[in-house]
């Protein structure tokens, strides 16, 4: 099996003065190529920690992380993955124009081809109408748009997105929805954190439940749905995993 992520025995402590966290604790998980996974937990589990650790923005404090067999720290990784933050912190005297043609330069993408890729982004995320107003006016749905059109500008093979439907209205989330089955389908790698499950259900192959630092569950979708019978939600079997767990 090919795997585009691997991480093993991740541990990561934040340490400042006073304060000591163990956000993460020997995390151990493997996606496949082509895979749409969920990343989910409560607020603090530590799946931002991660995602961060996975990029080398938060070095591990313990244990490996490979994306495409290289450990993460290799800088030419960058060129093939994308990502979306869970806070959009852009410059805001940018338009989105602007701000993907800085993204792409820092690619290195020719200015021909960089032009036609905004144009297709800015319309898939359905910003065009908004192309060249300036960042500062926006509101939270229309920038996290902005921010999904940033994570994509390289055409990445591993695109890793942190709560990519927050802040969504129901039209933009169900375009988030068909945007990730389009990239599956042209054999991208999906890792997503989230909070809205039902969303998550319909769009994910597999997903992983964090809790407290700890990866307790990973589970395939449909044999989720398939195990516990009709009546059987993903947020059903997300509350009961936390519920024991916290017991
Ligand atoms: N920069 C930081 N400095 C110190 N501690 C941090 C920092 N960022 C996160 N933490 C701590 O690490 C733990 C995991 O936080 P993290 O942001 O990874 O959670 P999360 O699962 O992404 O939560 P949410 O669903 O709220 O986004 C929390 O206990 C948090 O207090
Ligand atoms: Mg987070």
């Amino acid at each position: 099996m090919k795997y585009v992520l691997e991480l093993s025995d991740l541990c990561v402590i934040y340490k400042s003065n006073n304060y000591l966290k163990k956000a993460i604790d020997q995390l151990s998980l493997n996606i496949a190529q082509g895979e749409v996974f969920g990343f989910l937990g409560p607020n603090g589990a530590g799946k931002t920690t991660t995602i961060k650790s996975i990029f080398n923005f938060l070095p591990a404090t313990s244990g490996q992380i490979k994306i495409f067999g290289k450990p993460s720290c290799n800088q030419s990784l960058h060129a093939r993955m994308g990502y979306m933050p869970e806070i959009a912190n852009y410059y805001w005297y940018l338009t989105p124009r602007e701000l993907l043609r800085m993204y792409a330069g820092f690619f290195g993408m020719k200015k021909d081809v960089t032009d036609k890729k905004i144009d297709s982004l800015l319309s898939l995320v359905d910003i065009q109408a908004e192309a060249n107003v300036l960042l500062k006016n926006f509101s939270k749905g229309m920038m996290q748009k902005v921010s999904l059109a940033q994570s994509l500008i390289n055409d990445p093979d591993f695109l890793v997105l942190d709560e990519p439907t927050s802040g969504l209205d129901p039209l933009a989330r169900s375009k988030v929805r068909d945007i990730i089955k389009g990239l599956k389908a042209k054999g991208k790698t999906i890792f997503f954190s989230s909070h809205e499950l039902s969303e998550v259900e319909l769009v994910c192959d597999r997903i992983g439940i964090l809790n407290k630092g700890n990866l307790v569950k990973t589970d395939k979708i449909a044999e989720i749905l398939q195990q516990k019978g009709n009546n059987m939600s993903l947020e059903r079997y997300f509350l009961d995993i936390i519920t024991k767990d916290k017991a």
